[in-house]
């Protein structure tokens, strides 16, 4: 892909709830993206439970949506709390309907991950798990930086809007290097 070539990014972000500090971070990925690559939030909070009697049926509407548009998407951003030192079953559950053929669309696709947690971790084991689960996709998994947002409640404001300017800094990092191995993988 040249350097020039526009990259969409399809976020997915592990949190449903309105004040969610990684709904905070993914807006903030959005702000931030630099030149030539555009982020867009996915919704995964319609989706059904992952049911194999279903998936042989035909996948339901929010499921082919979601399918459709990480198929289109050049790579996955994915923005996650932990959970029990995992990542959120909503997320989980996406992955999974999102890991079934035909394709599956989200097999081997460039991604980056990050995570905001209250905590002083940031999300460090959940995002370890979900690198495992990248593996069994075949996912190029950006390795640095690592973004893990600990202490959010200082980090953000009280409209979960991102303050923090060295926290912004790593974010921005994050994606540039998200698009460069984007473009290495495409190329
Ligand atoms: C079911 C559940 C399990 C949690 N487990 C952890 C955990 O293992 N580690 C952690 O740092 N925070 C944990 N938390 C706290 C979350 O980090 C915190 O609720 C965070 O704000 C969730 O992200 P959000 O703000 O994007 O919704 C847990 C929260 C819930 C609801």
């Amino acid at each position: 892909m040249a350097d020039t070539k526009p990259i969409a990014v399809l976020g997915l972000c592990g949190s449903l709830r309105k004040a969610s500090f990684n709904r905070g971070a993914l807006r903030a990925a959005i702000e931030l993206a630099p030149p030539g690559m555009t982020i867009t939030d996915g919704e995964i909070g319609d989706l059904a439970l992952y049911n194999e009697d279903v998936r042989e049926q035909g996948y339901p509407a929010a499921v082919a949506r979601l399918r459709d548009q990480i198929g289109a998407a050049d790579a996955i951003l994915f923005v996650t709390p932990e959970y029990n030192y995992s990542i959120p079953g909503v997320l989980k559950n996406a992955i999974d309907w999102a890991s079934r053929p035909p394709g599956p669309p989200i097999g081997g696709k460039p991604c980056a991950i990050m995570g905001a947690s209250p905590g002083v971790i940031g999300t460090a084991r959940a995002q370890y798990h979900l690198r495992q689960c990248c593996v069994f996709l075949d996912m190029k998994v950006l390795n640095k930086p690592e973004v893990m947002i600990g202490q959010a409640a200082s980090r953000f404001d009280a409209d979960v809007n991102l303050t923090d300017e060295t926290t912004r800094e790593f974010v921005g990092d994050l994606l540039v290097a998200l698009a460069d191995l984007t473009r290495r993988f495409a190329a």
